[in-house]
């Protein structure tokens, strides 16, 4: 019989392939973000969070090029449709030509939806709701001060609508970074908590890429390379934001973020976002909990890629894990508690793109089994 897959580029490659125009690399990199940025045109809005300092400030009006860019501060938390919508109307006003976040996931996620929707016609949640983007947006910059969403490398974004409650992404090639700047020292100040947590939202990205029903040798070499790097590098980060290895954990999360990209992702992230809007919990935080329970239930399903995982973490893949949440300080938020809105949490799970992709069929009782699981008393 023909191997199909020696003349089939789509079983190696994804069907389409978007990647950043431009990625620079290195510490002392932001300065570069002002020439960068200039390359489409001389007015611009930059997006921060708290993170962004005196020191960053100073590091870009120092910059050889010219920095014309007005500022839009993030208030913090996990980007809302109706920031999206406040952001869509400060890019107007300031007839931004491009965009610019430097910040973490949050931050991107929020400036890179609004880089995409400022020509749109109608609020971001008809979009978020399944509306074609009728329009081009701006060239959009990024430069993560945290390292794990890997939002620099996706094409999607994910926004909570405050009315509903629900999370959901918004996703298009459009939104593809045009620039990426990687910079280990923006990392300098992210508390240990946000390290522990985002390193663990990076590290089940790479599982999940590497085991997802849309993995292809290429999105599995990016995985599992991000999934070294990152398990390589959290712990030394952790203990010290100034330390050596913050340079791998930023490049691990970047590949990893290109691979999930193609790849799409599991189970985990089908949880994560209603468990993370209806508690109010870290999007990291939920990755980290839920993690193990789906390494066990995903374990048969997962074949030899179980034991390609564990090489490339150095022990058991699950005693790995178990081991990171330990030492970084990570336990369920939920143990213990009640389960609230039991039916949204099935509904929203079940119906989540990352859930149709986890390499084992998940039904309306394997998600109960989480539950009770994720929400029982004692060690997760
Ligand atoms: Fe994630």
């Amino acid at each position: 019989m023909p191997d199909a897959s020696r003349n089939s580029t789509a079983r190696v490659l994804p069907d389409l392939m978007i990647l950043p125009e431009r990625v620079l690399s290195g510490p002392g990199k932001l300065a570069e973000l002002p020439a960068e940025a200039h390359r489409f045109g001389s007015r611009g809005l930059l997006v921060h969070g708290r993170a962004f300092g005196d020191r960053e400030a100073a590091l870009l009006a120092n910059a050889p090029a010219r920095f014309a860019a007005s500022v839009f501060r993030h208030r913090g938390g996990e980007p809302t449709l109706d920031q999206v919508d406040e952001l869509r109307a400060a890019i107007r006003e300031t007839q931004a030509e491009w965009v610019a976040a430097v910040g973490g996931g949050s931050v991107i996620d929020l400036a890179k939806a609004a880089a995409l929707l400022v020509r749109a016609a109608q609020p971001a949640q008809a979009y978020q709701d399944g509306a074609p983007v009728e329009s081009d947006g701006l060239p959009f910059l990024a430069v993560p001060t945290t390292a794990g969403t890997g939002s620099e490398a996706t094409i999607n974004t994910v926004l909570t609508n405050t009315r509903t409650g629900a999370k959901k992404s918004i996703r298009d090639p459009r939104m593809m970074a045009r620039v990426v700047i990687l910079d280990p020292q923006l990392l300098a100040t992210c508390p240990p908590a946000v390290i522990a947590a985002s390193g663990l939202d990076a590290l089940t990205q790479a599982v999940e890429a590497y085991t997802s029903r849309g993995a292809t040798p290429f999105s599995d070499g990016l995985a599992l390379q991000g999934l070294r790097l990152v398990a390589g590098h959290l712990e030394a980060v952790y203990r010290d934001a100034q330390a050596a290895e913050t340079g791998g954990l930023l490049a691990g999360s970047f590949i990893t973020g290109v691979a999930l990209s193609f790849a799409r992702l599991g189970v985990v992230h089908g949880l994560a976002h209603p468990l993370g809007s209806l508690y109010h919990v870290p999007h990291g935080l939920v990755c980290a909990v839920c993690l193990p329970h789906a390494i066990a239930f995903n374990r048969d399903a997962m074949g030899a890629k179980y034991d390609a995982l564990s090489a490339a973490v150095g022990l058991d893949l699950l005693d790995a894990v178990a081991g990171l949440n330990a030492r970084l300080g990570l336990r369920s938020p939920f143990a213990g508690q009640a389960v609230r809105s039991r039916e949204t949490l099935i509904a929203e799970t079940l119906a989540s793109g990352s859930t149709k992709s986890n390499p084992r069929p998940v039904t309306r009782a394997d998600v109960e089994w989480f539950l009770d699981r994720l929400f029982a008393l004692g060690p997760t």
